[in-house]
């Protein structure tokens, strides 16, 4: 099949793309740089260049649409946060005949956003830490007392989501997030920290019925909280829990969730309407990438089951950059993380890389060799690398009102 991704940039497209062109599928991306990681891999054959949906989802729109005319791709997969424009939009996708595994966009506006998200897991009565909204900045500052996370409802680079442990933290990121119009999107989720390892969860659902699903734990925090080590745990409870939520919403594509593993007991703190990252559940034996491209064409499919638990992934390349980012010490952070990857030692034994192939693939090796020569030589600069990447796809507040309110400029961006 021809495939194209909507996005060029993150880490799950550039998985996706592996897994894809490993059952033998042509693979695009859409992307307004070249220069992103789908770039980089030889399994993906083409980047057709999009303007970003942060600052313009309708001009990514109509310029997606335009490419999946001309070139006549049999699915579009949703890898980033382009889904909220494509389920808002899916009928102009489907009406050219290609596939699309999106939920309606009343289901997706129940979890897109954190305040959405909170109401969500505390109407279906699944376990949420204490969370209250603060719905202005008196508020936020007379009732909430630290240790507390604040979560804008849209993210944005700085200060989407905050601890904060003293008063004065609270202060100055009630203050950011003011300015950022966090409180006009309605409101600021305050909510207690849980304590345990977190645990990352991918499903799949076609009209409300779970097909796929994966537990990992993030063994290792690497760049923006995302896992450079993860290990794959089996879970029951959360099974039961995908089961309530995707009848409920009659979820239709896939969903990602994050938990905190309180006492054994999985804690729902953050949903995402997408696929995220599916290399730690592709090495346990779950193919969630061959579960959507069959929903996307109306094939017909079988629930999957589990998979094997104890099962150990890493991505070097969000391991270094993440080394790169300490405080201290960065730079030998980055030649100890490098030595030990070289040596399949510490975190790298019997760990199987999620962004292959690496090595044998001079091309598909060239952004974590940028990101090693930049990590050992000036550190700090890796940041507009990773940064990048965010910019390219992340969905800013002002998009998610334009797309909410299906508000198309009157003029186009190119
Ligand atoms: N209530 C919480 N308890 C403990 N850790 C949390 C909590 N909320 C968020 N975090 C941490 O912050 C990270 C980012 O928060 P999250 O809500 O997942 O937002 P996003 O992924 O949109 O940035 C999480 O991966 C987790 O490490
Ligand atoms: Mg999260």
């Amino acid at each position: 099949m021809r495939i194209l991704l909507s996005d060029g940039s993150g880490l799950t497209s550039r998985q996706v793309a592996s897994q894809a062109a490993a059952a033998g599928h042509q693979v695009d991306v859409v992307a307004p740089t070249r220069i992103g990681l789908a770039g980089f891999s030889r399994d993906v054959r083409r980047v057709h260049r999009v303007p970003p949906l942060g600052r313009d989802p309708y001009g990514w729109l109509e310029a997606t649409l335009a490419v999946l005319e001309r070139h006549r791709h049999d699915v579009l997969l949703p890898t980033q946060e382009q889904v909220a424009v494509l389920a808002r939009e899916a009928a102009s996708i489907r009406a050219l005949g290609v596939g699309l595994a999106v939920p309606s966009f009343a289901s997706l506006a129940r979890v897109q956003d954190k305040v959405a998200q909170a109401k969500t897991l505390a109407a279906l009565g699944l376990p949420h830490p204490r969370t209250t909204i603060a719905p202005s900045v008196e508020e936020l500052l007379e009732n909430v007392s630290p240790p507390a996370f604040l979560k804008a409802p849209i993210g944005t680079a700085s200060s989407g989501v905050v601890h904060v442990t003293d008063r004065g933290q609270i202060a100055a990121a009630t203050e950011r997030l003011e300015r950022e119009g966090a409180f006009e999107d309605g409101g600021v989720v305050v909510q207690a920290p849980a304590s345990g390892p977190l645990v990352m969860v991918q499903a799949v659902f076609m009209r409300g019925r779970l097909l796929a699903w994966h537990a990992n734990e993030r063994v290792r925090e690497g760049l923006n909280g995302g896992a450079s080590s993860k290990r794959s745990v089996a879970l029951p409870a959360v099974g039961e829990d995908l089961q309530r939520l995707g009848e409920h919403l009659e979820w239709h594509g896939a969903i990602a969730l994050d938990a905190v593993l309180d006492d054994g007991v999985p804690t729902y703190i953050d949903i995402n309407p997408r696929l995220v990252e599916p290399g730690n559940a592709w090495a346990a034996g779950v193919d969630l990438v061959d579960t959507m491209l069959k929903i996307s064409t109306g094939d017909s499919v079988d629930a999957q089951p589990p998979g094997a638990s104890g099962i150990r992934t890493h991505q070097l390349l969000s391991a270094v950059l993440a080394a790169a980012q300490r405080k201290r010490h960065a730079r030998r952070s980055v030649a100890l993380e490098l030595a030990l990857a070289i040596a399949g030692a510490g975190p790298y034994r019997d760990s199987t890389e999620e962004l292959t192939p690496l090595w044998p693939d001079a091309v598909g090796a060239l952004p974590l060799g940028a990101v090693a020569a930049v990590g050992l030589a000036m550190p700090q600069a890796t940041a507009s690398l990773a940064g990048n990447g965010v910019a390219a796809y992340a969905l800013t507040a002002h998009a998610w009102r334009l797309v909410a309110n299906q508000e198309r400029p009157a003029t186009v961006a190119v």
